[in-house]
């Protein structure tokens, strides 16, 4: 058993605290390699912010649970190397889906946990996320849990069809689970595809497609119902176009990709939404550099060539949504 405190590292209470009260969204940013977790560290040292990091049940199983909990101790200390000498970095499990799962992850060091019993039935996922919520708390580890189901495939997790959040559960679920936040679910998904063109409109000048907004008087109902309680949004890619078009032009096939407009998620970082989710537009970012970088320099083939600008990239995409979309800049 190694506490998070021992590694440098924090919970969420404080910090969505914060951001609820100073109407802004932290990041929470999947990782997987190193360059992304270089690329976070210092996107956040640079822009003074808060930064979740997150770790999907995918990423454990691909880079090894021991690894990443290394890489997130070695984030703190790169953090202070770089000039931050007090960072504040959670370390989150992204959609855990048993109590098992979410116990080896505390015990591991992380500081936050997600229990995701949102496609169980009501009263399996209030036990579910409670058992959790109880264990958590004996380390002050921070629990998440959702209400609502998201479309989009994400790792693991997957759904057809979205479920929209009913305002009438919020109370009922948060006090009986304890938990410390709530995912909730208005029209957000996972992925690069978050919406079918059926479901979208298209722009007639550029022929883009427009997706449909998000359900922001379902969000402002479950605030009028848990004021000041931190709300988490997933699925909250915006898919930018550039990226995709890059991806397309030096060979990758992405037709249609469409994610979430940044200025929906500007307006929700300033409502009790206090944490935003974010990994395909990290994924998009990595892969466009690398697949420019490739097509442009055929005879290369050291990884650190291709991988500092894919690196750079991800950067550029952070420190833009920590500035521009999340407004959590400055707020250590
Ligand atoms: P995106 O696929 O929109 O990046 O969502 C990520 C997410 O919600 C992780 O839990």
């Amino acid at each position: 058993m190694v506490s998070y405190k021992e590694l440098g590292l924090v919970n969420t209470r404080e910090m969505f605290k914060k951001a609820v009260a100073g109407g802004y969204a932290i990041p929470a940013f999947n990782f997987n390699t190193m360059e992304q977790m270089q690329a976070i560290v210092q996107a956040a040292v640079e822009t003074k912010s808060p930064v979740i990091m997150q770790v999907s049940k995918g990423a454990r199983n691909y880079a090894n649970a021991t690894i990443l909990r290394y890489m997130a101790q070695g984030a703190v200390e790169y953090a202070k190397e770089l000039g931050c000498p007090n960072p504040q970095i959670v370390l989150h499990l992204d959609h855990g889906d048993t109590f098992e799962l979410c116990k080896d992850c505390i015990d591991m060091g992380f500081s936050s946990v997600m229990i995701d019993g949102s496609s169980l039935p009501y009263e399996d996922n209030i036990a579910l996320a409670s058992k959790v919520v109880e264990y958590a708390h004996k380390y002050d580890v921070t629990v998440e849990a959702e209400l609502g189901v998201l479309a989009g495939v994400e790792d693991e997790v997957s759904s057809a069809v979205s479920h929209y959040t009913k305002p009438e559960e919020v109370i009922d679920f948060s006090k009986r689970t304890g938990c410390d936040s709530l995912a909730i679910s208005i029209g957000t998904s996972h992925g690069a595809y978050k919406f079918t063109p059926a479901q979208c409109t298209r722009d007639p000048k550029t022929g883009k497609l427009v997706p449909p907004p998000l359900a922001f008087d379902i969000l402002h109902e479950i605030e009028k119902k848990l004021p000041g309680f931190p709300i988490v949004l997933h699925g909250s890619s915006s898919v930018p176009q550039d990226e995709v078009d890059t991806i397309n032009k030096y060979g990758g096939k992405l037709p249609d990709a469409v994610g979430i407009p940044e200025e929906q998620l500007r307006e929700a970082s300033k409502s009790a939404v206090c944490k935003i989710n974010i990994d395909s537009d990290s994924r998009l970012a990595m892969t466009a550099a690398i697949r420019k970088y490739l097509a442009e320099n055929p005879s290369h083939f050291d990884p650190r060539q291709y991988l500092k600008p894919a690196r750079e990239n991800m950067k550029k995409m952070y420190i833009h949504k920590i500035v521009n979309v999340l407004g959590s800049n400055d707020k250590l």
